[in-house]
């Protein structure tokens, strides 16, 4: 395979058609913004190659929304996503502490009760916005669990995930604003909700952070940047995809009947609607140096795009790409990206939503869409749009 050989695609395109047709003819495109990887292979040996960093693509996102310098700039240099080398282990092997998948089982009752909780709180169940009445109070109020703050914070955790993560996510200018403050509001809020817990250390992770602190192991602002991290990085994403999974499940509600019928098939459900319809479309790489893709070559420089969207219906590796199956083997998802980046929270994110599932599941067999399912879609993530239920 060649330069002159890649088919060239519209960059930043949303239209799977033309992604599809692309990978046919080739693994790898071009674009005007750089390389992009459509198959699964690569795209994996892309997420996980050594000179392939990930901590410039989150600054790039920052430089697009004119956060290139000053204060607010020097804080999200040291948060983990967009730092490289030593400074980025130290940043994320205490957060790999505490989200890992032992930790993570410990929380199985607590989500349960919180998605009970909250489906107690629906008044009318005939009419729910089910992003807004479900979705988007599940991982709110489990953020507020494990930091160990009150859980009437959660509107406000919730608020600020949007504000920092949806301008960045999706490049709104017009938004620009709304991120900086909200940035800020997250900084003073993780200052004092820390500087009230160094007196009553227990067992959260905003006390675990503190311990890490204490030991030397992080300064005090990167105890307040590992804290802000967690809250944009748990909340958003897991909402949307929450919403997803339901609207995946009940645009075909032979779907929901059978998981109603077999509660043992949700993760499976799950897997199949993170597979076909991923909150994030796109995971990009920058090329520290010249370096091989299976033989091809890609400059120092070169941004490189994986496309979660094709490579996830790559058929060399799911048979039937664009049916939904609950009987597909496990392959690793790459919605959650991979190698040294990959997603800490994904342990989390797959238990909010297995549980949010189950709980519909027994108490409200009849779910059941009233209007249609609609998401907004661009080359980086999924919106969930509306998601109108009658629970009964
Ligand atoms: C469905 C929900 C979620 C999605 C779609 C998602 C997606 C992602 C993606 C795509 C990355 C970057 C991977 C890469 O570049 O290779 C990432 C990183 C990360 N995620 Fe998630 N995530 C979700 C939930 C969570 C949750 C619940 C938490 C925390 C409790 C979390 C914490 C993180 C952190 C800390 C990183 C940064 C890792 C690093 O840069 O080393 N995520 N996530």
């Amino acid at each position: 395979m060649t330069l002159t050989d890649v088919p060239w695609i519209t960059a930043g395109t949303t239209d799977l058609r033309e992604l599809e047709k692309a990978r046919v003819k080739s693994w790898i495109a071009r674009s005007d913004r750089g390389y992009e990887v459509l198959r699964y292979g690569p795209g994996l040996g892309v997420l996980e190659h050594p000179s392939l960093l990930k901590g410039p693509s989150f600054l790039k996102r920052l430089d697009d929304l004119g956060i290139v310098d000053g204060e607010l700039r020097r804080f999200w240099n040291q948060v983990v996503t967009t730092t490289e080398g030593d400074q980025r282990k130290r940043m994320r092997v205490p957060l790999a502490k505490l989200l890992r998948p032992m930790q993570i089982s410990k929380l199985k009752d607590t989500v349960r009760q919180t998605v009970h909780d909250i489906l107690d709180e629906v008044d009318d169940p005939t009419d729910v916005a089910l992003l807004d009445a479900l979705a988007w109070k599940i991982p709110s109020r489990l953020y507020c669990h494990l930091v160990s703050a009150p859980v009437e914070l959660a509107p406000t955790v919730a608020r600020l995930s949007d504000s920092v993560l949806g301008p960045l996510l999706n490049n709104e200018l017009d938004r620009r604003q709304e991120f900086i403050d909200a940035t800020w509001e997250a900084i003073a809020l993780a200052r004092d909700h820390i500087g009230a817990r160094r007196q009553d250390l227990g067992d959260d992770f905003t006390s675990a952070m503190i311990r890490q602190e204490e030991a030397g192991d992080l300064t005090e602002e990167e105890v307040h940047a590992e804290a802000v991290a967690i809250l944009t990085a748990s909340i958003d994403n897991t909402v949307h995809q929450i919403g997803i999974t339901f609207g995946k499940l009940l645009e075909e509600p032979s779907r929901w009947q059978d998981v109603v019928a077999d509660p043992a098939k949700i993760p499976a459900a799950t897997e199949e609607a993170i597979r076909l319809r991923p909150r994030f479309n796109t995971i990009f790489r920058l090329a520290a140096e010249d370096v091989e893709i299976d033989g091809f070559p890609i400059e120092a420089g070169a941004w490189v795009y994986v496309s979660v969207r094709a490579s996830q219906r790559d058929p060399e590796v799911f048979n039937d790409p664009g049916t939904w199956r609950l009987d597909r083997p496990t392959v690793r998802q790459m919605m959650f990206g991979a190698g040294p980046y990959n997603c800490l929270g994904q342990h989390l994110a797959r238990l909010e939503i297995n549980e949010a599932v189950l709980a519909v599941a027994q108490r409200f067999p009849g779910l059941r869409l009233t209007e249609d399912f609609t998401t907004r879609e661009n080359n980086a993530v999924t919106e969930v749009t509306r998601l109108q239920v009658s629970l009964v």
